[in-house]
C-alpha cells in the first residue's frame, strides 16, 4: 500500500502548474491589450473632413421636365491623420435634387498620404434629363425664388494604410447640402460636408 504523501505532493504540483498557466494566460491577454492600446495611441486615428470650397451652375434650363445644368465644384478632402494614409481605390460623385440623382461620374483612384488636403475638381454634366413632375416643379418654383439646394453625395472605397499595414476595404459615404444662389452667380459657397464610414 503506498502512502499517501507523494499522492498530495503530486496534486501539490499539479495546482502549482495550473496557477502558472493561469498566470501566462493573464499576462499575456495584457500584454495583448497593452499593444493594443499603444498602437491606438500612436495611430491615434483621426475623422476625416471633407467640405465643399466652392461651385457653379452653368447653362441651366428647364423646359418640359427636362433638364441641362453643368455642375462645377472643388470638394476638399483632409486626412488630419499622423500615421494614417488611405487608398481612394473607386469614388463616385453624384448632384441630386429632392432625391433624384441628377448628375453623376467617377473620380480617378487616388492616394491620400498622412495630413493631407487634396481638391478635387469636379464636373457633373446634366444633359436632357427627365425628372418626374413633382420634382421639375419643385426645381422651378426654388429656381424662380433665387435658392436651389442640392445634395452632393460621394461614395468611395477606401483602404487605410499604416506603415506597411494595410486594412480591408471600407465604403466612405459623404453628404453635403449647398445652396446655389441664382440671383448673383449662380454659384454656392464654402458648405461643410457630414461623413458616414
Ligand atoms: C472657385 O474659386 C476659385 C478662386 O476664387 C476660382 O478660380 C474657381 O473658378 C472657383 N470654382 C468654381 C467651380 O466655381
Ligand atoms: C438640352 O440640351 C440639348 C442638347 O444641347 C438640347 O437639344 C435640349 O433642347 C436642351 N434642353 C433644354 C431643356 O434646354
Ligand atoms: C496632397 O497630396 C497631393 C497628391 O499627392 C499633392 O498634390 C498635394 O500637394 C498634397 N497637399 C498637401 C497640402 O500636402
Amino acid at each position: 500500500m503506498a502512502p499517501p504523501a507523494p499522492q498530495s505532493q503530486l496534486a501539490a504540483r499539479r495546482s502549482k502548474l495550473l496557477r502558472l498557466i493561469a498566470i501566462i494566460i493573464l499576462a499575456l491577454i495584457v500584454l495583448v491589450g497593452l499593444v493594443v492600446l499603444i498602437i491606438w495611441l500612436v495611430v491615434k486615428p483621426k475623422g476625416l473632413a471633407y467640405d465643399i470650397e466652392n461651385g457653379s451652375i452653368h447653362g441651366f434650363s428647364l423646359s418640359d421636365n427636362h433638364l441641362n445644368a453643368t455642375f462645377d465644384f472643388v470638394l476638399r478632402a483632409y486626412n488630419p491623420n499622423r500615421k494614417v494614409a488611405i487608398y481612394y481605390d473607386s469614388m463616385q460623385v453624384s448632384v441630386a435634387y429632392d432625391d433624384q440623382t441628377v448628375a453623376s461620374n467617377g473620380v480617378q483612384p487616388f492616394f491620400q498620404r498622412h495630413r493631407n488636403v487634396t481638391r478635387l475638381e469636379v464636373q457633373l454634366v446634366a444633359q436632357s434629363l427627365l425628372l418626374s413632375g413633382p420634382v421639375s416643379k419643385d426645381l422651378q418654383r426654388e429656381r424662380s425664388s433665387g435658392k436651389v439646394e442640392l445634395e452632393v453625395r460621394v461614395k468611395a472605397r477606401i483602404r487605410f494604410k499604416v506603415g506597411t499595414w494595410k486594412s480591408k476595404h471600407r465604403t466612405l459615404r459623404v453628404f453635403c447640402l449647398p445652396v446655389v444662389h441664382f440671383s448673383s452667380h449662380k454659384d454656392f459657397g464654402r458648405t461643410k460636408c457630414e461623413i458616414d464610414l
